[in-house]
Parts: structure tokens; C-alpha cells; sequence
């Protein structure tokens, strides 16, 4: 029977995946979920692993859901594996976001600094998970949901011999975005898109094939919005997001509004918290709720979540592959020739045919010199991270920094730098 493994399996999302793969038990018969985590995660673990065996049960599915700290158990003969770890925990998440603050720079869990230190955690784990696979499952799928995904993905496709997909829901909620402001269903909505991930570009958005790029900036420029729960919505400027021509992510308001989100940012740090800081405590409220013996659904509160629509992605992307459905989604993938400005074994997030051999991007050729830069600057430190994530060299992560276009200075970048390896060091082995 077909054996699914998911490391970080005590994360608030899982109802969100279990949910999806219920959906599609017909089409995916899912026989054995392996729900795997750390010591660190074991409570986490146990109350989200028994809600989802609650949901199997009250779904009636013959889904075999198990809990363990013991990863290779897992590993072993998986077809796919799903990671959405979080190394260090959300503590370390909220250093991540307050180190840059303390020097001006967004503080972000994926975008900037913040980014570059999840990077550096992650990259020995995934390496290490991935010898595992290598080792114990060597035809398996790796979807990877781990954070900054679009780095982990290609750091997973660079070194080692693993199958990867990585995903992000942030295309997916853009496409919802666009269905909820037309008030249309969302299966009318299509978008090609191109870019880096939480760096993407919706360059052309049709409904019902037709393209409609234009009115859609035009209702934007009027003052419309959408963003990720975890991504303040600040209004996109009338003439910049006419100038613009496309439908910029919610993270790229980090880029282009990169003053008044620093702002935002401060406000909140010195109020409400930081993001990291307030999902503490949603995911407090999330696992009360979640230990009600009497709960086998996924709550509507796990909807506060930055990750909505998560197991549309994974479960649906698994399905294809599993099904050689020949359909599209929008991945994390090798770029091979895909966007000619950028090098071929780069991972870039676009629109990909997938099948059973993987996915497969739609061409796009060169992009317009006015995105070109922005998204060759992030790559360029993109590549740099996980060069430093490997090697642990103090001069390449100082110059991945430094390049990173919301650092100001080579004076800051080694500031932060050093903030950065002070704070980690029990999770930098490579340093
Ligand atoms: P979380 O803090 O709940 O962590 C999930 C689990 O990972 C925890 O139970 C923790 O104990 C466990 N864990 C930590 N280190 C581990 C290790 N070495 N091996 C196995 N398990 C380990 O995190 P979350 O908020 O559920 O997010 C999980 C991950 O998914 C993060 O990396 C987050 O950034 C990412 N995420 C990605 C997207 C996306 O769009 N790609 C969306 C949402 C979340
Ligand atoms: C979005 C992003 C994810 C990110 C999440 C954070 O969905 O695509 O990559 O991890 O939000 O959400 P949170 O609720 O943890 O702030
Ligand atoms: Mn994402
Ligand atoms: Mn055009």
C-alpha cells in the first residue's frame, strides 16, 4: 500500500494535509501516514496525531496513521516524503525576526536576514533527512514544505540524488485572491507565474482563459488588495502597480514598500509582538482546541495560519504525481532553461506540467527587464546561502548578506551576520 512519511508531523497543519488526503482517498489510496517528529515535538505530536486518527475515523477511510520519533522507521519504503520541520521552533523563529529590526532591516521569516538564518538551520537537517531517503527509500518523492522553500528545494537538488518538489501556498492563495475580489469560482482563475519563491510574479491572469492582467491591475491600483494572513495587507501605490503591469505576491511589499513594512514591522514588534510572537499564541489556542476528544474535523481557526490551502497544494501535487495526471501546478523546480536570465540548476517557482516522472515547467523565456534585476539579485543570494548552508565558510554568508537587496551595507550585513551565528550556534553544526 502506498506509505506517506511527514517529518514535522507535530505541526498545527497537519489536519490541513490529513484533510487533504481524506478528500482524495478514492484516487490516492493512502494506507500508512507516518507522522514524524523530535523529543522537543512529542507533545505537539501526540495531540495533532490523534485528531488525525479521530478524522480518519469519523471519515471512515482505512488510513493507518502512526506517530514515532523514529525517522528512518518512517523513511523506510516510503513513496513520498512531506517535510514541514521547523528547526530551533518558533523561538528561534522570533530571533529571526528581531535581529535584523535591531539594525533597521525587515526582521522575516523567510525574506532577508531572517530567511538566511532558517536557511542555515534547515540545510544540515535536510541533508541529513535526505541520506536517510537516499539510504532507505531511494524511488521516493521529496515535497518539500520547509522554509525558505524555493533554498531548501534547491539545496536538496544540488547535493544530493533525492527526487524534489518544493512547494509554497503563496501562488495558489494569489489565484483564490484574484477568484475572491472577482467574486467568481476559483476554478475560472488561471495564472502564469514566474519567479523566486515569495518572490513570484503573476505575469499574466486570465479568467475563463481570457487574459484580464489589465483590469486586474487597474482594480489594484484603485486601492484592492489581497495578502497572506501572515503578510500586512498595505495598499499597493495607483502608479507603481501600474508601471508594474503584473500582480506582485504579498512578500514582494517587503521589496517595494520596503520603508512603511519596516515601520509596520517596528509597531507590531513593540505592540502585538512579531509574527512569530503572535503565532505563539494562535498555536496555543490551536492545540487546546485541537485536544477536544470530541473534534474530528479540521477547525476553521487553523484559518489564522499564514499557510491556508497547504494540502491543495501537497495532497493535490502527490495526487498527480501518483496518478500521472499530466496536470498544472505551480512548483518549486529546476530551472533548466526555463527563464533564460537566470543559471540552469537553480530552483525557480513557475507553472509545471507533472506527471509521474516529476514536474516539468512551461517555457518562459526572458523576463521583463523591469523584474529581471530584483529576481537575479535575490537568486544570486539565494545561491550564496546555500553555498554558506553547506559549507559553514564565514566569508560566503557574509557576501550572501551583503547582496541581499534589503541589507544596506557590507558594515550591517556583518553585524547581523555575527547577531546571527552568536544566537544559532547549537543549530550550525557547519560553522
Ligand atoms: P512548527 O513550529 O509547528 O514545527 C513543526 C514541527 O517540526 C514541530 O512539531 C517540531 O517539533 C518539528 N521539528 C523541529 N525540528 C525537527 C526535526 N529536526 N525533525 C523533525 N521534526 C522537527 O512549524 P509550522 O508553523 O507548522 O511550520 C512548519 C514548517 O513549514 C516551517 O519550516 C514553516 O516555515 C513551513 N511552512 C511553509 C509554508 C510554505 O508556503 N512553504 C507554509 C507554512 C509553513
Ligand atoms: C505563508 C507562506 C509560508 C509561511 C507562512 C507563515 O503561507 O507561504 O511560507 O511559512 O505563511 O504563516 P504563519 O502563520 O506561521 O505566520
Ligand atoms: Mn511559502
Ligand atoms: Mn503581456
Amino acid at each position: 500500500g502506498l506509505k506517506i512519511a511527514t517529518i514535522g508531523g507535530g505541526s498545527s497543519y497537519t489536519p490541513e494535509l490529513v484533510e487533504g488526503f481524506i478528500k482524495r482517498y478514492d484516487e490516492l489510496p493512502l494506507k500508512d501516514l507516518y507522522l514524524v517528529d523530535i523529543e522537543e515535538g512529542k507533545e505537539k505530536l501526540e495531540i495533532v496525531g490523534n485528531l488525525a486518527k479521530r478524522m480518519v475515523e469519523k471519515a471512515g477511510v482505512d488510513i493507518n496513521i502512526h506517530l514515532t520519533l523514529d525517522r528512518r522507521e518512517a523513511i523506510k519504503d516510503a513513496d513520498f516524503v512531506t517535510t514541514q520541520f521547523r528547526v530551533g521552533l518558533l523561538d528561534a523563529r522570533i530571533r529571526d525576526e528581531k535581529i535584523p529590526l535591531r539594525y533597521d532591516v525587515i526582521g522575516q521569516e523567510t525574506t532577508g536576514p531572517g530567511g538566511f538564518a532558517k536557511a542555515q538551520r534547515t540545510i544540515p537537517v535536510i541533508l541529513d533527512i535526505c541520506k536517510d531517503i537516499e539510504e532507505l527509500s531511494p524511488n521516493a518523492w521529496l515535497i518539500n514544505f520547509t522554509n525558505p522553500s524555493g533554498i531548501i528545494t534547491e539545496t536538496v537538488l544540488k547535493h544530493t540524488n533525492v527526487k524534489t518538489i518544493g512547494l509554497c501556498n503563496v501562488p495558489i492563495g494569489m489565484v483564490y485572491g484574484v477568484a475572491e475580489m472577482l467574486d467568481v469560482d476559483v476554478k475560472r482563475v488561471s495564472i502564469d507565474f514566474a519567479g523566486l519563491n515569495h518572490l513570484v510574479w503573476g505575469t499574466h491572469v486570465y479568467l475563463d482563459g481570457e487574459d484580464i492582467t489589465e483590469k486586474l491591475i487597474d482594480s489594484f491600483a484603485g486601492g484592492k488588495s489581497m495578502s497572506m494572513k501572515n503578510v500586512p495587507d498595505l495598499p499597493w501605490e495607483a502608479e507603481f502597480i501600474k508601471s508594474l503591469g503584473m500582480y506582485p505576491c504579498p512578500y514582494h511589499r517587503y521589496y517595494y514598500l520596503a520603508d512603511k513594512m519596516l515601520e509596520e514591522e517596528k509597531r507590531d514588534a513593540a505592540t502585538i509582538g512579531t509574527r512569530g510572537e503572535q503565532v505563539k499564541k494562535l498555536e496555543k489556542e490551536l492545540f487546546e482546541l485541537y485536544k477536544d476528544p470530541n473534534l474530528n474535523v479540521k477547525p476553521p481557526q487553523l484559518e489564522k495560519r499564514g499557510g491556508a490551502h497547504y494540502s491543495d497544494a501537497a495532497c493535490s501535487l502527490i495526487n498527480s504525481i501518483y496518478n500521472d495526471k499530466k496536470d498544472i501546478h505551480v512548483v518549486n523546480v529546476k530551472n533548466n532553461g526555463t527563464i533564460l536570465d537566470l543559471p540552469n540548476d537553480v530552483v525557480i517557482e513557475t507553472n509545471a506540467v507533472i506527471d509521474k516522472n516529476g514536474a516539468h515547467p512551461i517555457n518562459i523565456g526572458h523576463v521583463p527587464t523591469k523584474i529581471r534585476g530584483l529576481m537575479q539579485s535575490v537568486k544570486a543570494y539565494e545561491e550564496l546561502t546555500i553555498e554558506a548552508g553547506v559549507t559553514g565558510d564565514y566569508y560566503t554568508a557574509l557576501q550572501a548578506l551583503t547582496i541581499h537587496p534589503l541589507v544596506p551595507s557590507a558594515t550591517v550585513a556583518k553585524k547581523i551576520l555575527d547577531d546571527i551565528i552568536r544566537e544559532n550556534i547549537d543549530y550550525l553544526p557547519q560553522y
